[in-house]
């Protein structure tokens, strides 16, 4: 058995705003894993085409939200002296080991994968073919590095078992041991933030209404107001996790306090467990407002110099080019590519 070096890889869509999903499901792990781990971090812009122009508003609005999303990366602890931190599109490799992969997968695992089967909505026949191959694309963003190990919410856990499943089977059919079976890094209690109106839904940058979620761009005004409306039931906070059982909304709640004071649910609920709702909600938005704004100010400042932002990705795409690059021509060579 090849022992494969650790190395992490994850990324996120350059599509509107990111969230406190994102934020507490993601990218607080990447920020803990960059002090202990080699560390890639990207912004997957070709993703993001896979969604039909409206939705990701074309040319300009992809190019600002790449630098945003870059910049927002930075701001909540991405240190590129740390992490390769760049853009999925400068990297061809990605793209080329995705059409192997496309010979690879199997309709039928694709037919599985429920993100697709969201984003269509009704309308199927008019997907991208992109948008089918999706997750055939991100299985090539993680393997085209061998990264043994992806932080992300627990939304991609299925696209990671797909991505396992592209490394099995390749490495079978060419009888070699080549690719990591890599394994999703899902950690932390906010795995799965849910929206501010409705505890049975994800937050996500798609849900119509804005206070479903707390967007990283948000004043402390907009954030203590959402918090403050966040839809609640009739009883005070438990003292016990189990107590929590039911109660989805307060459970988000708890959650969230915890993920952002670093903190057990159970730590959580010893301290407020008894008390009122709306003592809880004042405490969770006074946090909320203590870590956020800061990232808010931090990713204004660096748009304001934004040849920095793209500096970065420029300097992170030939660092990200130097990895794949090797690694595109020893899957070359295995698939028999003269
Ligand atoms: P969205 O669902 O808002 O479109 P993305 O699909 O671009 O967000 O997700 C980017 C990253 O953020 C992924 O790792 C995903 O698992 C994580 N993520 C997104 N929404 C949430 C959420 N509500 N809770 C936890 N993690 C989330
Ligand atoms: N599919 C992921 C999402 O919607 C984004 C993504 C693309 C990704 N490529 C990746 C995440 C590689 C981790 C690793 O959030």
């Amino acid at each position: 058995m090849v022992t494969f070096t650790p190395r992490v890889l994850s990324g996120m869509q350059p599509t509107g705003n990111l969230h406190l999903g994102n934020y507490l499901g993601a990218m607080v792990n990447w920020v803990k894993m960059q002090d202990t781990h080699e560390t890639l971090y990207c912004v997957v812009d070709m993703h993001a085409i896979t969604q039909p122009t409206s939705v990701w508003g074309g040319p300009t609005a992809l190019r600002k939200s790449t630098l945003e999303v870059a910049a927002a990366y930075m701001a909540a602890g991405i240190d590129p002296k740390k992490s390769i931190l760049f853009n999925q599109s400068r990297v061809p490799e990605h793209a080329e080991l995705a059409w192997i992969f496309n010979c690879i997968a199997r309709l039928g695992w694709l037919n599985r994968m429920t993100q697709f089967k969201e984003k269509a909505g009704k309308d199927r026949e008019n997907a991208s073919v992109g948008l089918y191959a999706y997750p055939v694309l991100m299985a090539a963003d993680i393997l085209i590095y061998r990264a043994t190990q992806v932080p992300v919410g627990e939304d991609q856990k299925q696209h990671l078992e797909l991505c396992r499943d592209i490394a099995i089977k390749f490495n079978n059919d060419f009888g070699v041991d080549f690719f990591p079976i890599t394994e999703p890094v899902i950690m932390g209690p906010a795995t799965r933030v849910m929206s501010l109106r409705d505890g049975t839904k994800k937050m996500s940058k798609s849900d119509p209404s804005d206070l479903s979620r707390i967007n990283l761009t948000d004043s402390a005004d907009d954030i203590a107001k959402k918090i403050r409306k966040a839809k609640t039931d009739a009883d005070g906070l438990p003292s016990e996790k189990a107590g929590l059982a039911g109660r989805p909304e307060a459970e988000n709640l708890v959650g969230i306090y915890a993920a952002l004071a670093d903190r057990t649910t159970e730590v959580v609920l010893t301290e407020f467990g008894g008390g009122q709702f709306s003592a809880f909600k004042n405490a969770l938005a006074e946090l909320a407002v203590a870590k956020i704004s800061p990232i808010n100010t931090k990713m204004n400042q660096l748009l304001a110099e934004v040849g920095y932002v793209e500096q970065v990705l420029t300097e992170g795409s030939t660092r990200a080019s130097a990895i794949a690059a090797p690694i595109m021509k020893d899957v070359k060579k295995i698939v028999g590519f003269v």
